[in-house]
């Protein structure tokens, strides 16, 4: 199994273009998950989305960090006023967020939007085309499960290692 280290310097290295946009730190102010937020949990489901991988050696990896750092983000701003009801939001936000993810990218690969315009499946019945895709819909849920009792301060030292700026915004 990879180390912590090999694991967080692979993200780095592929996302890197990801992790230091704007959008992605304005992700660290949109609260999610309660005591969470987008940018966190999008680090979160990164994280346990490539353990999972770890099992499949065709998995494509570089395409999972790449969807899986902006799977959420048509979150971020004001969800309340974009998305008027729950329905919405959970239909309509994983759009949203290729969208976004193909403004910071350039553009995104068919297996990239598939990851993450498929993400909340079985809530939504769009349903996965491709094993990356599964594996973000698992890992979603499982870091929706947790995320509640995580430790602020294990975020911040995430950030660093990350080499993320997140005390330089606001
Ligand atoms: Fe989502
Ligand atoms: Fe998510």
């Amino acid at each position: 199994m990879r180390s912590k280290e090999d694991l967080e310097n692979e993200i780095r290295n592929v996302g890197g273009d990801i992790l230091d946009s704007e959008m992605f730190l304005r992700g660290f102010c949109q609260s999610h998950h309660f005591r969470s937020n987008v940018s966190d949990h999008e680090l979160h489901v990164t994280k346990i989305s490539l353990r999972i991988a770890g099992l499949f050696a065709s998995a494509d990896r570089e395409a999972l960090i790449r969807a899986c750092l902006c799977h959420d983000m048509g979150l971020i701003g004001q969800r309340k006023v974009v998305y008027t009801t729950g329905r919405m939001c959970i239909t309509q936000h994983p759009l949203d967020s290729a969208t976004r993810a193909e403004y910071i990218l350039g553009s995104i690969s068919d297996k990239e939007r598939d990851i993450i315009e498929h993400h909340m499946f079985p809530l939504v019945l769009n349903s996965p085309d491709s094993k990356e895709a599964v594996i973000i819909c698992i890992a979603d849920k499982l870091c929706a499960l947790f995320e509640p009792f995580t430790v602020r301060s294990m975020s911040v030292k995430l950030h660093s290692r990350l080499r993320i700026p997140v005390h330089a915004m606001a």
